[in-house]
């Protein structure tokens, strides 16, 4: 025990000892290419007899269950399932105490088709009004299928607030994913960010798309219907299928993982913010018109003018496509999201922008192309305004991993490596972030690439306050001479 907490201890120290070294970096240092793969399974989807898939007992049992946050501040949450007999019972009831429920909430139901596939009954209710920081217990379905849940709820929105987020992406339905999965689920981290690309249904055909989302949505609730996930949509969430008459964008998505868009001033679902704990976090769509007067471009600029450091110091984007990716999949896809939102970016000072798409890690310095022009040379410098770019798509999913990065390693990469895993960002206070990838490795934690976030707004501030000091002690001093 003692020992454990002298590693965490010995751990922490070197974590800050290498993030002073990072920031001495000055651009030109060699980054890091690993050499490690771990590619432990074939990237083949569980079959679907496998336990993780198991539909729960009884009649019209509720199954797929997964929540999401509700609202801006965290004070609502969305609990959404799915039954197959009959669209009632529709509601949730919900307590402090394990058992008792106080309060009932009514859903409401959706269903959809895809080709001939009909989907079950798709309920989705929002509980508002939570206390912060509190652990409640929810049941939905009625008699012998009535099924029990928890969640606790974040704290109040405040900039000292801690809090540990989960990042995963491309996560898909293999014996890897599912590795991914388990591994999250031992990390302690709160809620997850989720960077698209979920099930990976789209790889099927005809009536088996339907049923791959039903599959991962059974998959995933062990942690799904616990704690929410936060969504933002990737390519195989697009579904265009022509040849089996399916051609309305992101239709399963959008029928079975709601976003709380509204309470962001959004005008879509694909795209929205949250405010959780001490974390601004604005979820950008790659696969919606977002190119200057679009509705995107539109509500991302009146979104970072809400963002309220004072509040929510760490400022975090999550989408799906990388802007910085010096993998061989994938390459150069991100520019034309770069020369949009870039700039914003810097101007705006982003701690850290989380994406996926590219099955492999890698990591950023602070860097940004935004002093050149895109018809100009891209010139991509160090830059201390810029966000930490970092790409988290080894989910695990059935496509496999991206095992070719470009040679040599781009100066802005700082570290890279094709294995399967997740990512931690657990926040300490306002100027300081703890970030952690976690490799899958035979079911051992394994720090592979660590390092301490200081915060773009608080930590810089801070910087000038001292300076501004030490000014006025020597303008003081030489006053005094
Ligand atoms: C939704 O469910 C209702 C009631 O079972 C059914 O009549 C309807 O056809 C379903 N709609 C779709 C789009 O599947
Ligand atoms: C962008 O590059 C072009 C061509 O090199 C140059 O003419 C133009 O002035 C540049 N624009 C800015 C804003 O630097
Ligand atoms: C913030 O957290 C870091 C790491 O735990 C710690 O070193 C620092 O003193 C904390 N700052 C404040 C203002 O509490
Ligand atoms: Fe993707």
């Amino acid at each position: 025990m003692m020992g454990n907490l002298k590693l965490q201890s010995l751990f922490l120290q070197l974590a800050f000892a290498f993030c002073v070294f990072i920031s001495s970096l000055s651009f030109g240092d060699a980054g890091i290419t690993s050499t490690f793969i771990r590619s432990e399974w074939p990237s083949i989807d569980i079959p679907l007899d496998h336990e993780v898939f198991a539909v729960p007992q009884g009649y019209n049992a509720p199954q797929q269950v997964h929540i999401t946050q509700g609202d801006y501040e965290g004070k609502a949450v969305i609990i959404s399932w799915v039954t197959h007999d009959e669209p009632e019972p529709n509601s949730v009831q919900y307590g402090t105490s394990d058992g008792s429920y106080e309060f009932t909430a009514e859903g409401v139901v959706t269903n959809y088709t895809f080709y001939k596939y009909k989907s079950g009954y798709i309920h989705h209710c929002l509980i508002a009004d939570l206390k912060y920081d509190t652990k409640y217990y929810y049941k939905i379905g009625s008699g012998d299928s009535a099924r029990e849940f928890w969640f606790r709820s974040p704290p109040k929105v405040d900039p000292d607030a801690s809090y540990k987020f989960g990042i995963i992406g491309d996560l898909g339905q293999t014996f890897n994913s599912l590795s991914t999965l388990n591994h999250y689920m031992k990390s302690g981290a709160q809620t997850v960010l989720f960077l698209g690309d979920i099930s990976y249904a789209d790889r099927y055909q005809f009536n088996d798309v339907g049923l791959r989302w039903d599959t991962w949505g059974r998959f995933a609730e062990q942690s799904t219907a616990y704690q929410p996930w936060i969504w933002s949509a990737g390519n195989h969430e697009i579904e265009y299928m022509p040849y089996m008459g399916e051609v309305e964008p992101f239709k399963s998505y959008i029928h079975r993982y709601l976003t709380p868009y509204l309470a962001s001033k959004s005008s879509s679902p694909l795209w929205y913010a949250i405010r959780r704990a001490s974390a601004h976090i604005i979820v950008l769509s790659a696969y919606s018109p977002f190119v200057k007067y679009t509705p995107q471009w539109h509500w991302i600029h009146e979104e970072f003018e809400r963002v309220d450091r004072e509040k929510t110091p760490w400022l975090i984007v999550l989408m799906h496509v990388p802007i910085y990716n010096s993998n061989e999949a994938h390459f150069e896809e991100g520019d034309s999201m770069r020369s949009v939102f870039e700039s914003l970016f810097v101007k705006y000072r982003v701690d850290v922008v989380f994406a996926g798409h590219v099955h492999a890690y890698e990591r950023s310095y602070r860097i940004s192309s935004v002093h050149n022009n895109v018809s100009g040379d891209h010139h991509i410098v160090p830059d201390k305004s810029a966000p930490v770019y970092i790409t988290v798509g080894d989910g695990g999913n059935q496509e496999g991993l991206a095992g070719r990065f470009k040679d040599p390693q781009p100066e802005y990469s700082a570290f890279r490596e094709p294995s399967y895993g997740h990512s931690t960002l657990e926040i300490k206070n306002r100027t300081h972030a703890l970030y952690h990838w976690n490799r899958n490795d035979d079911g051992k934690k394994v720090a592979t690439d660590a390092f301490v976030l200081r915060n773009q707004y608080w930590a810089r501030n801070r910087r000038r306050r001292k300076l501004k000091k030490h000014i006025q002690m020597v303008i003081d001093e030489e006053m005094a001479s």
